[in-house]
């Protein structure tokens, strides 16, 4: 059973709206699983690029902020990723998260959220195939939400997933549904 989920804010940039779409996916979570939901933000982990000298699969790691890294990641039982998509892929920062890491990821149920122009579709594909690279385990449901044209234009860094994204509230449902059985 999962008791602790880690819901991970996949965006860094200011007038992000991650923030308000990954709070309401976890509101969801708390309603379908048993589960303690915990949100990490990305922005309270500014993890440097260029200082860890070790490939990440030793485990060997250098910087207090990199073993506080590992230790977060590893204290969850499954992890659902929140994230925007940028340019037909998912944020640098998320990338550089997940490549911090790799035994702490391995063999965690995973969860994939979506959004975008159209829902992020294109996002969801490469953040799945780089999941199953570190050896998680993505559930089959992967909801993707569309911002409208004028949202993404305002970049006001608000939304209302409530009303807003009321439509594919099921399918978000479903994956979590498929995240509790796996
Ligand atoms: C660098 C960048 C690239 C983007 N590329 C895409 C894209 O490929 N497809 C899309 O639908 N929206 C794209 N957008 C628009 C985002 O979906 C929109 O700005 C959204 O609010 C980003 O999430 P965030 O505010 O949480 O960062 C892009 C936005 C940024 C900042």
């Amino acid at each position: 059973m999962l008791s602790r989920i880690l819901v991970i804010i996949g965006s860094v940039r200011p007038n992000r709206i991650c923030p308000v779409i990954a709070e309401w996916v976890a509101s969801v979570g708390r309603e379908i699983l048993p589960a303690e939901f915990e949100i990490v933000d990305l922005r309270d982990w500014p993890l440097p690029m260029d200082v860890e000298p070790s490939i990440p699969a030793t485990g060997d790691y250098r910087t207090d902020l990199t073993k506080a890294w590992s230790e977060k990641i590893a204290g969850g039982d499954a992890v659902v990723f929140v994230s925007p998509q940028y340019n037909w892929g998912y944020p640098a920062a998320l990338k550089n998260a997940l490549d911090h890491l790799y035994r702490e990821w391995a063999g965690k149920p995973a969860m994939i959220v979506t959004y975008g122009g159209h829902g992020g579709g294109k996002c969801a594909a490469q953040l799945h195939q780089v999941l199953s690279g570190l050896k998680m385990k993505p559930v089959e449901t992967m909801p993707g939400f569309t911002l409208s044209r004028a949202r993404i234009e305002a970049n006001a860094g608000k939304v209302d997933p409530v009303t807003e994204f009321a439509e594919g509230r099921s399918t978000l449902e479903r994956a979590f549904g498929e995240l509790g059985r796996s």
